[in-house]
């Protein structure tokens, strides 16, 4: 099946071809339709999780999926042929992602179906982003109707899923972007938007709210100090979390809940989130849809930034070669 993978750590990613998957006991063999991008995607093919979980080369790709059960394997299932499905797939080995015409994926894991009102397109769009935000909200900074929520990074995948959820809460989003984003984050329910190539933020924010805000949820920042900084805007008893594990308590200010937020995934937060993308409660903007074997460019785009909500990759059935590249699993 084609796939697009990386040879080794670091490598660039390119289209291949691999021998498709089987499902194991309680697996179902998924046809992918969709598959999402996420800025995991190429930090585990550039190393995050080497030492950590057993990867497999060439790594295919990728963790979010929409598509069909084209193969039910042996056990008990939820699912028969032809059901359609979505999720994240996080299971070891590292390299059986989703940037492919096939996946499998453990029947109880992060999967569930699809209902009929929602297009596999928009449902592909929602496992990782949709999933975070969520969980955020629910268990890492919970806010009342009201209060106030700072995003670091509100343009992006999460952060236009977040911004949703917290305005559907009555909560008073201050969405910090980079550019002219006014009007499409005042579309996702931002009360307010600071572009933080014209104005510095702190100055903005302490204008606005001089006790500080509720909370902030950091989607950007890389190091301890930069997020710190976000931190002091948060009034004391509020909470400052990071998606990318940069809070070091000792740098945030007293009376500050520092977070470092890392996804529990589940079938549960996938259904709920099926459910208000079904009735468009929750709508994910699309930044671009791409055939799978722009897969590369896409992503090399990411890392560069100024994404503007989900990249998706429709994957379009072509021929299998005869020769796939065999797969060699490694050990950490
Ligand atoms: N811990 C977890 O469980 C978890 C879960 C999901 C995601 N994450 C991480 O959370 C981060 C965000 O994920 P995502 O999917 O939302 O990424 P994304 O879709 O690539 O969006 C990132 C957004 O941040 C913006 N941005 C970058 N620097 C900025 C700055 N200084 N000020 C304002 N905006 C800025 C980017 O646009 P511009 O470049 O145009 O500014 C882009 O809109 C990633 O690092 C991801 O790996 C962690």
């Amino acid at each position: 099946m084609r796939a697009v993978a990386v040879a080794a750590f670091k490598a660039e990613p390119a289209l291949v071809h691999v021998p498709k998957p089987e499902p194991g006991a309680g697996e179902i063999l998924v046809k992918v339709e969709f598959a999402a991008l996420n800025p995991y995607d190429w930090k585990v093919a550039d190393g995050l999780l080497d030492g950590q979980a057993p990867h497999v080369f060439p790594l295919v790709m990728g963790v979010d999926f929409a598509g069909r059960v084209d193969v039910v394997g042996p056990g008990e299932h939820r699912f028969v042929v032809g059901d359609r499905v979505y999720g994240q797939v996080s299971r070891p080995p590292v390299g059986a992602g989703t940037y492919a015409e096939y996946v499998t994926v453990p029947q109880d894991s992060a999967l569930a179906g699809v209902p009929d009102t929602l297009d596999l397109r928009t449902a592909a769009t929602l496992p990782t982003s949709g999933m975070t935000a969520a969980q955020i909200l629910q268990n890492g900074a919970v806010l009342r109707p009201g209060q106030s929520l700072l995003i670091v990074g509100a343009a992006g995948g999460v952060g236009s899923v977040l911004t949703q959820l917290a305005a559907a809460r009555e909560v008073r989003v201050i969405a910090a972007v980079r550019g002219d984003e006014r009007e499409r984050m005042a579309k996702l329910g931002a009360a307010t938007t600071v572009d933080t190539t014209e104005e510095p933020l702190e100055s903005r924010v302490r204008a606005q709210y001089p006790e500080g805000v509720d909370a902030v949820v950091d989607l950007v920042s890389s190091t301890p100090d930069a997020f710190a900084a976000h931190a002091r805007l948060v009034r004391p008893g509020g909470t400052a979390l990071t998606t990318r594990y940069v809070a070091d308590p000792a740098l945030v200010p007293a009376g500050v809940e520092a977070v470092n937020f890392g996804l529990k995934a589940s079938a549960a937060l996938l259904d709920t989130l099926a459910a208000a993308a079904a009735t468009g409660d929750l709508k994910v903007p699309v930044d671009a849809e791409l055939p799978l074997e722009k897969a590369p460019q896409a992503l090399a785009q990411n890392r560069s930034g100024g994404a503007r909500g989900k990249t998706v990759f429709a994957v379009r059935f072509g021929n299998d070669p005869e020769t796939a590249v065999p797969r060699t699993p490694r050990s950490r």
